[in-house]
């Protein structure tokens, strides 16, 4: 009797576990579903996509599943249903419709990282991204850098490389600029004075590496660590917000400075929401310059060609100035096309957010498939940064091709800052500070690389062993 009712429960339960194994792979749908494969129970495909890949290339997890599938494929990651894009016309479609058909999306891990859950969710749409969108805008787009930023950047490149120089002590180019980076933005945002306060680059940095690992919360892991670091900067940051609602007049222009001021007008903005945000921006400044810089010295090291091509850029434009030690002016910067070359060079290869994520906010039609709601899509814009129609010998670095490359077939081939309405808020600054930095790197310092460079996208880019150089002072 007992053998007979065992047998029945093992019978039954194996019946629901294939049923709920059949439904994983077959996920509901009011259509046909684009190919693909759901992976795993639970994990989907998740741990093919973070084997690391140590090439420039698109992920070998991407770049497989297009030649099988085509442009538009299903996945399982990290336990959401997923279609991946890398179709131009459905990626600008995508980005057209953000509000209406789609939503921002960030990975539950992000969201619950930066308290993006609730009333801080960054796509409660229309008014919200207007107001904080137009507050990044103010304080980081052209008419600020123009006025007043582009002499800070030009400042802080200057004390930092100075420093790196007079170490005498071999550096590693991607942590130093993130530390640079990190504490020019701390001042930016909440007011950081790095001179006279506790010194908090290695914090953010942190915070910032350890967002990029795996989310293993256990002492001695680096996402611990990460855990430890962001509650310490999140108390710096409620302590200074705290401050200025207190004390407004201690306010330096910075992003605390305008939310504190809208605090009391705006019915949606909240003190959680603020610090939210300001952690986000740390992050997205940080990470996406650092890597840049990074790559930079990678290229120079491998391709020493490009550097005469710069150099060359800089010196004559030193040589217009009658004061030869006077600081890059607005019109200086404007006038570098090489170096802006040499920028979209490393942005393309690097492509350093490897998939832009949204939401779908209703069934959505395609070629004969259907996007089914509440599913996660994953715009890819890489493959066309990658396509040899459009750049021939794609993984070569070569920063001279975009001599040849006109503003129409660039701006629908190359977008390293999205696309549409959420476009890179930051975009300006990436790059003034990017061109700022290889100006004063090339008219004023030499280096060598001693070791690292290796890079491996997981799958986002990172240095295996760091990228370490020996810089000095040039003798004019
Ligand atoms: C190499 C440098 C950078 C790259 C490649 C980059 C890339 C991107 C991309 C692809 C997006 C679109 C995300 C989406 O559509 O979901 C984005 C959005 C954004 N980025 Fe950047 N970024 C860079 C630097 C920065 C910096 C320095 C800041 C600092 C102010 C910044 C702030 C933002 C913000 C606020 C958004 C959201 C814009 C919105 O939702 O309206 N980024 N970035």
């Amino acid at each position: 009797m007992l053998t007979i009712g065992l047998c029945a429960v093992v019978a039954v339960a194996t019946i629901l576990i294939t049923h709920w194994i059949y439904k994983w792979r077959n996920p509901k749908s009011n259509g046909v579903l684009p190919p693909g494969s759901m992976g795993l129970p639970f994990v989907g495909e998740t741990l093919q996509l973070l084997l690391p890949n140590h090439s420039l290339d698109l992920h070998p997890f991407i770049k497989k599943r297009i030649q099988r599938y085509g442009p538009v494929f299903s996945t399982n990651l990290v336990g959401r249903p997923m279609i991946i894009s890398s179709d131009p016309q459905l990626n600008s479609f995508i980005f057209q419709q953000e509000g209406r058909a789609v939503e921002l999306w960030y990975l539950d891990s992000f969201q619950k990282l930066f308290n993006l859950e609730g009333e801080n969710r960054p796509n409660a749409v229309g008014h919200i991204h207007k107001y904080v969108r137009g507050v990044y805008l103010n304080l980081f787009g052209v008419e600020s850098l123009r006025t007043r930023l582009l002499s800070d950047i030009e400042r802080t490149v200057r004390a930092n490389l100075c420093d790196w120089a007079g170490s005498g002590e071999t550096i590693d180019a991607k942590t130093a600029t993130s530390n640079m980076v990190a504490v020019f933005a701390a001042k930016h945002l909440f007011g950081h004075d790095a001179e006279t306060s506790e010194d908090i680059a290695e914090t953010i940095d942190g915070f910032v590496q350890g967002l990029l690992s795996f989310p293993l919360n256990i002492p001695g892991t680096r996402f611990h660590k990460c855990m430890k670091d962001k509650d310490k900067l999140e108390k710096m940051v409620t302590a200074k917000l705290k401050e200025r609602i207190l004390c407004p007049e201690k306010g330096q222009g910075d992003f605390l400075d305008q939310a504190v001021k809208d605090l009391n007008t705006d019915f949606f903005l909240t003190e959680n929401f603020i610090i939210s945000v300001t952690m986000g921006i740390l992050f997205a400044t940080v990470e996406s310059i650092s890597t840049s810089v990074g790559l930079a010295f990678k290229f120079f090291a491998e391709q020493p060609w490009v550097l005469a091509d710069l150099e060359a850029e800089h010196e004559a434009l030193i040589n217009k100035r009658e004061d030869k030690k006077s600081r890059l002016t607005w019109d200086e910067y404007r006038s570098m096309t090489l170096t802006m070359n040499f920028i979209n060079e490393v942005l393309r290869l690097g492509n350093v957010f490897p998939g832009i994520l949204r939401r779908a906010l209703k069934d959505i039609p395609y070629n004969g498939y259907t996007i089914p709601a509440g599913w996660t899509i994953m715009v890819v814009t890489s493959t066309l940064q990658l396509n040899p129609e459009i750049f021939k010998d794609p993984l070569a670095f070569n920063p001279r091709r975009w001599k040849d490359i006109d503003q129409e077939t660039a701006s629908k081939n190359f977008m390293p800052f999205g696309g549409g309405t959420r476009q890179c808020a930051g975009a300006e600054l990436a790059k003034a500070f990017f061109a700022t930095f290889i100006h004063v790197l090339i008219s004023e310092y030499r280096w060598t690389k001693v070791k690292g460079g290796n890079v491996a996208r997981r799958p986002m880019l990172r240095f295996e062993d760091g990228i370490f150089v020996n810089i000095s002072k040039k003798h004019n």
